[in-house]
């Protein structure tokens, strides 16, 4: 049945999802990676697609910046359609000194600057984790290639352009990189049971003032892919 935002049908999405935050890299990865992919959302351009990975049904579909983007999308794929895993694909910006430009960043779990946990009215701070499953499936995969990836807490941003300029105090306390989505994602597949993972590569260094040029980013953009689609192979 479609939602306001997807126009699938059920049984149009695979049970794994690999969700970069842009359509157009849905479409991109829809078209070299997978197998037989086929258009089920067209919907505000967020594109979905579902094709076959080794064999394995995949799908890949777009969530838009932020959290209330990928809070509306993700809680449809789980409540809706059925989707019982969901790994965000995405790009970072470098915090831990340890984290250079074009490593690969697996979240364990997500700080936030977001409300998006206050509608659970729990009575204290919830920590938004990744599933272990999809996080082991991951690490394993990245530690048969040859990439450069850390695994640890992420920052969720709901601030692109920071007025506080707060980095530095979420370096101090280990955290390895900035994001947008990690924890609304994380938080609707707990709510419904489900699983979720966000693996990232690092584009930019806020704090050191540098970035990657589209090239570079498409080298490191497929070792992030390869672990993902490997881990969506090992929860199949
Ligand atoms: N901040 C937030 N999200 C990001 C960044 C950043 O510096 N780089 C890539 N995604």
């Amino acid at each position: 049945m479609p939602t306001p935002h997807n126009n699938a049908k059920k049984g149009d999405i695979a049970k794994t999802v690999l969700m970069p935050g842009d359509p157009l890299r849905a479409r991109f990865i829809a078209e070299n990676y997978l197998e037989d992919p086929v258009c089920y959302n067209e919907v505000r351009g967020m594109f979905g697609f579902t094709g076959r990975y080794k064999g394995i049904p995949v799908s890949v579909q777009g969530s838009g910046m932020g959290m209330p983007s990928i809070g509306i999308y993700s809680w449809e794929l789980f409540n809706e359609y059925d989707v019982d895993n969901i790994i965000r694909v995405g790009t970072a910006g470098a915090v831990a000194d340890s984290v250079e430009l074009r490593d690969v960043v697996i979240g364990m779990s997500a700080s936030t600057n977001s409300a998006y946990a206050s509608q659970y009215r729990l009575p204290g701070t919830y920590a938004p984790t990744a599933s272990w499953k999809l996080l082991s499936s991951a690490v394993n995969a990245a530690e048969e290639k040859n990439c450069r990836f850390h695994v640890g807490n992420i920052l969720s941003s709901d601030t692109f352009y920071d007025d506080a300029d707060s980095l530095a105090d979420w370096l101090k306390m280990g955290v390895l990189a900035i994001e947008m989505e990690a924890a609304a994602l994380y938080m609707n597949a707990a709510r419904a049971g489900k699983n979720a993972l966000c693996i990232l590569t690092v584009s930019d260094c806020p704090l050191k003032g540098l970035s990657t040029t589209a090239e570079e980013r498409q080298t490191t953009f497929r070792d992030m892919m390869e672990i993902a689609l490997e881990a969506a192979v090992k929860v199949k």
